[in-house]
């Protein structure tokens, strides 16, 4: 089987790439190398450098034979997407659109969808199941749920059937790839960024939240979980299985001061914090019900302890302390 999976040089679809490589799928990566890293991409794997809102470049990749997709593409900053709502829309729904097309031009069926617990927005519900409503209070959420009515009305109109996967946090190293975004901008990479000394201090983003501490909070949930979920939801759809949504989240939520904590026992570092503003687009709590996944495809989330994925974050960073900029990719 092969699958061509878009965005696939970027922190979660280059881990999904590794794990499919490694279970015998030939994986080919498409990815315009914006947020990407092109050495997180095994050398296995064929590698196109483009944009999956070209349609010709798309067409060319599709020739090739391609069975299924795994769709991982898009701008995905919370703050930047309030700030810039016309760069997620475009990137993220319409060059979504795109894609799909080509899947249909070349008779390809099955798609993979990367979506968010962006898609619930605010709810004082926990945890969060897939039947919760869905109000983004971010244009990044509203741009992923647009994807996924546009995949609901496809796969009742045409030969199409998909499995949208709402991550929750996602968070850990995997083999060679970690989190490394540029610019960095979420929680445990700062973190351990503070740890590391390469930053003065961590601002949280707000203490005055209506959670225990005043503090936000998130499920934060291992990439290596996270991408096999993604080889279960494909074999899943691959032997016939509908049209599904899956939360993928560990259940267990912890508070950016929990996050600290933890950061400070895994590193040994005490890091130095201040209490900044509320970021815009923010809710307060979030954290997943997974119990559809688990009941469907048998998974759990299995890596997924605060101690587990900020220490394989740490030892990553030990070990790539510039992460990919080192090597150029920016
Ligand atoms: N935070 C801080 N200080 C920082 C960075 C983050 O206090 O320097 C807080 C944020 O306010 C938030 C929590 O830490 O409460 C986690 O923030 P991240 O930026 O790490 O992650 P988000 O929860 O904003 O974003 C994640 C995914 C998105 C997804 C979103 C759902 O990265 O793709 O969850 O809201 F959309």
């Amino acid at each position: 089987m092969r699958v061509l999976v878009v965005g696939g040089a970027g922190y979660i679809g280059s881990v999904v790439t590794r794990i499919l490589t490694q279970q015998g799928v030939e994986a080919v990566v498409l990815d315009n190398l914006i947020s990407g890293h092109r050495e997180s991409v095994p050398q296995s794997c064929r590698f196109v450098q483009g944009d999956m809102g070209d349609a010709g470049e798309l067409d060319r990749v599709f020739e090739d034979g391609i069975d299924a997709v795994m769709h991982f593409a898009a701008h995905s900053l919370v703050g930047e997407s309030v700030e810039n709502p016309a760069k997620y829309f475009d990137n993220n729904f319409a060059k979504s659109l795109v894609l799909f097309e080509a899947m249909r031009r070349h008779q390809v069926q099955t798609l993979i969808f990367s979506s968010t617990a962006a898609v619930y927005g605010e709810t004082n519900t926990s945890p969060i199941t897939e039947e919760h409503p869905l109000n983004p209070t971010n244009p990044y959420g509203e741009s992923k749920l647009a994807v996924e009515k546009a995949m609901k009305w496809y796969s009742r109109a045409y030969a199409f059937r998909y499995a949208s996967l709402r991550y929750f946090n996602a968070a850990g190293a995997f083999d060679a790839v970690g989190e490394d975004h540029s610019p960095e901008t979420h929680l445990i990479p700062i973190a351990l960024q503070v740890a590391a000394g390469q930053r003065d201090e961590l601002t949280i983003f707000g203490d005055q939240y209506p959670t225990p501490d005043g503090t936000c909070i998130r499920d934060y949930v291992h990439v290596a979980d996270l991408a096999d979920a993604h080889v279960k939801a494909l074999r899943y759809l691959c032997d016939g299985g509908d049209s599904v949504v899956f939360n993928l989240g560990n259940g267990t939520g912890h508070s950016v001061k929990e996050v600290v904590a933890a950061t400070e026992r895994v590193t040994g570092k005490k890091l130095p914090v201040r209490i900044g503003s509320v970021r815009s687009g923010d809710p307060a709590v979030l954290v997943a019900s997974s119990e559809k996944i688990t009941r469907s495809l048998s998974w759990t989330a299995q890596l997924s302890s605060l101690e587990r994925m900020i220490g394989d974050a740490w030892n990553w960073k030990q070990k790539y302390p510039r992460g990919y900029s080192f090597r150029g990719t920016h």
